[in-house]
């Protein structure tokens, strides 16, 4: 089936790490999940950054290897040519810190949850995050600011406010067309971001093999992978 897109839509697409997932980046909440082989509270969360910066810059490195070494697959491949046909009448909004949506040709893009590929000063000294592709084996090779604060991964650690807030609940309050695809609606704010849609009459669109688990909050949920789907879905199969 094919997603009716009109002259008039505004289209916002939320993702979540299920669109990577083929492309081999493990998601957080499977059996064999991110989080289930780490403890947030070990490595995504100020207090672990405080007690123990070498342990979340093991995992971030790791993180950052794999999303290095992974590729888009065809579910970036087509948000990114949906982006050529609407133009600034779409925008991605993603949960995920890899960068497979931008290598996919993806510019209207924003990460609520930070990115893989920058690193921050720990303080808030003002300057901004610094691209930064480096994997860090021990503590003594990670750089510090200008200021003196040590460079942590410039991602959002639970109990830390997403990014671009005010941008997603304007363009959300826009949009006509609500897309979700591959996020299980664990995660607040982003599990709100449909409620949000429905309230300004958007379309609620989920994609993905299980329902997530604001589901009733869809107008519509479509079954199956993500790169199987989304090409289909949007007129480029
Ligand atoms: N295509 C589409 N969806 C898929 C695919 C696929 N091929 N494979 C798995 N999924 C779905 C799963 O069914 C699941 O609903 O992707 C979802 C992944 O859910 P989570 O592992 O909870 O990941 P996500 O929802 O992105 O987590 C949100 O939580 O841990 C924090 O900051 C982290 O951004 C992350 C946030």
């Amino acid at each position: 089936m094919q997603l009716s897109i009109a002259p008039h839509d505004r289209v916002f697409v939320l993702t979540g790490a299920g669109i990577s997932a083929e492309s081999g980046l493990p998601t957080f909440r499977a059996e064999d999940g991110l989080w289930a082989g780490h403890r947030v509270e070990d490595v995504c969360t100020p207090e672990a950054w405080d007690r123990n910066p070498a342990q979340v810059w093991e995992f971030y490195s790791m993180r950052r290897q794999a999303a290095q070494r992974a590729q888009p697959n065809p579910a970036h491949f087509a948000l990114a040519a949906l982006e050529a046909r609407l133009g600034e009448r779409l925008l991605v909004c993603t949960q995920n810190v890899d960068d497979l949506h931008e290598r996919a040709g993806s510019t209207r893009l924003l990460h609520m949850h930070g990115e893989l590929a920058k690193s921050r000063c720990e303080r808030e000294c003002g300057r901004p995050p610094v691209e930064d592709r480096r994997l860090y084996a021990s503590l003594d090779q990670v750089p510090f600011c200008v200021c003196g604060g040590r460079l942590r991964p410039h991602i959002v650690f639970f109990g830390e406010t997403p990014l671009e807030m005010e941008r997603i609940q304007r363009e959300l309050a826009a949009a006509t067309c609500m897309l979700v695809v591959g996020t299980s609606g664990s995660v607040y704010p982003a599990a709100n971001f449909v409620h949000w849609a429905r309230r300004s009459g958007a379309r609620t669109i989920y994609v993905g093999p299980e329902a997530p688990l604001n589901a009733e909050a869809f107008s519509q949920v479509i079954e199956g992978r993500a790169g199987e789907i989304l090409p289909d879905l949007f007129g480029q199969g």
